[in-house]
């Protein structure tokens, strides 16, 4: 079931939502506004950080950087109750794109995150903070 409301809001911001919108792609304004709400939703819920949550990491490095594989393996190996998977993708002959997705509560991802992009050679490094969805 879905409920109605009505928002007051000035034309000059309305016209400038609704030509937003139309570039992501959204047919009509409810989807955008639900999207919006689940958007602050998840991050409110990073913020408190009570609930498990999920995240992935997204890493690019160069492999021959000495220690490097070493030190990533080491990570997944110590991390393996909350890495639910890898990719790797082999970019070049020196680079690697990783991306771990990773269970838990927010501050432990968070962790898990850090601890990767700080390695010597990973070369850039972003978290990615979603949702399991249940609370959506
Ligand atoms: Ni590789």
């Amino acid at each position: 079931m879905l409920a109605r409301f009505g928002v007051s809001i000035e034309p000059e911001l309305l016209e400038k939502f609704d030509r937003l919108i139309a570039e992501r792609g959204y047919k009509n304004r409810s989807e955008a506004i639900r999207d919006l709400i689940r958007e602050r939703l998840v991050q409110q819920e990073w913020e408190k950080g009570i609930e498990e949550t999920v995240g992935t990491v997204t890493i690019v490095y160069d492999h021959h950087v000495r220690e490097l594989t070493t030190m990533l393996t080491e990570l997944q190996h110590q991390h393996h109750n909350s890495i639910l998977a890898t990719l790797h993708i082999h970019l070049d002959t020196h680079h690697c794109l990783e991306v771990l997705a990773i269970r838990g509560k927010p501050d432990a991802i968070r962790q898990v995150a850090h601890r990767l992009i700080s390695l010597r050679g990973v070369k850039h490094g972003k978290l990615v903070m979603t949702s399991t969805g249940t609370h959506l």
